[in-house]
């Protein structure tokens, strides 16, 4: 059981405020508009014991706004995440998000500290980011069926905080290192720093523009333009990384730093005709002949659709999560070794 925040000091939060919330002044923070029910206040000399002072052997990540330590809080294994006074607009976004919202493919808040430095405190997820795992070589290859099951469980957490939350959420920072892989290698989506609050029905929102390279649709790149189907071109992406393991970006020419996208390389092979030698050439290498160009093939047809350059002709999550679905039925069969005996059964799942 966590221990209820305190509603008192100068770190206590003011519940039903309208405002986004915001930092008064750095050295005595205030934070408004949000409630922290289940999140517990930790102090900044427990975050420092359990981190061994913030020792760079704790370190586990490094991202654009912060540092993540590794550390065990109150008998309970925690990620910290350091950011520093000028992140307060992304902390409170995280904060706000994480304390309204719970999901099993969402990354789950345990607490805060705003003493000295700005702290978030997740559950530790042992497997670290789905970016590290497609491009490190000290990790082992992920095999075919867990890349489809981490496709569904994140296409999960963000359908989640499009469609089932009220208001609903957009994420705006979807890619590689922001899905995090836990000891069952289930996913869940973290970083909700960028994480923008939006009107069911509501005109498209124009702000500043924020995420990362590579992963942002056209619309947004050019004209700022804010909806749930910026996350949903970021999602197409990432299945496209599932699939090759290549960076969103891939550089051709390391001096001249010319750059293709992910996308672009993807479009070109699937517009071509008798695609299914292209499509092999640009399938992970570590996964050598162990998948199903079939599957393959549909995984790269729906990154195709969520990356469509008219954002009102890409799929909703919902029909995502339905399409990934579909396909996990008919994968989980390849790698339980029964696909040849289970043709007829395969057939009739995967034309349903
Ligand atoms: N709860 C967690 N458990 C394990 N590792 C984490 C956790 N949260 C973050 N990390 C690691 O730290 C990295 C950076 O965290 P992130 O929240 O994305 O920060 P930033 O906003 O700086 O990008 C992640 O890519 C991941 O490798
Ligand atoms: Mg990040």
């Amino acid at each position: 059981m966590y221990i209820h925040s305190i509603n008192s000091g100068p770190a206590a939060f003011e519940k039903n405020t309208e405002s986004g919330g915001c930092l008064v002044g750095s050295n005595s923070p205030r934070l408004n508009g949000i409630t922290v029910d289940r999140s517990v206040e930790f102090s900044h000399e427990e975050l420092a014991n359990a981190t061994n002072d913030f020792s760079l052997s704790n370190k586990i990540g490094q991202g654009g706004f912060a540092s993540v330590f590794y550390g065990e809080l109150r008998g309970e294994k925690a990620a910290i995440k350091q950011m520093d006074m000028q992140a307060s607009k992304e902390f409170l976004a995280e904060l706000k998000v994480l304390t309204h919202v719970h999901h099993l493919n969402l990354v789950r808040l345990i607490g805060y500290c705003v003493e000295g430095s700005l702290f978030l405190v997740y559950e530790y997820i042992e497997n670290g980011n789905l970016s590290q795992h497609l491009r490190c070589s000290d990790r082992e290859p992920l095999s075919w069926a867990t890349r489809v099951q981490i496709a569904l469980d994140s296409a999960r957490g963000l359908e989640y905080i499009h469609e089932h939350t009220v208001p609903v959420y957009i994420h705006r920072d979807i890619k590689s290192a922001n899905i995090l892989i836990d000891a069952n290698f289930r996913a869940k989506v973290a970083d909700f720093g960028l994480t923008k609050l939006t009107e069911v029905g509501s005109a498209s929102l124009h702000t500043r523009l924020v995420g990362t390279f590579g992963y942002m649709p056209p619309e947004y790149a050019h004209c700022g333009d804010v909806s749930p189907k910026i996350d949903v071109y970021a999602f197409g992406v990432v299945l496209y990384e599932l699939i090759s393991a290549k960076e969103a970006v891939i550089k051709t020419n390391e001096v001249v730093t010319e750059s293709t996208g992910l996308v672009a390389l993807f479009e070109d092979t699937l517009n071509q005709h008798g695609t299914q030698e292209g499509l092999r050439k640009l399938v992970d290498p570590r996964l050598g002949d162990d998948y199903p160009i079939e599957s393959v093939r549909k995984m790269a047809q729906l990154a195709k659709a969520c990356t469509h350059e008219n954002p009102q002709l890409r799929p909703s999550m919902r029909s995502i999560v339905v399409a990934l679905m579909t396909l996990s039925s008919t994968t989980e069969d390849w790698d339980i070794g029964s696909f040849y005996e289970n043709q007829g059964l395969l057939h009739l799942m995967s034309s349903r």
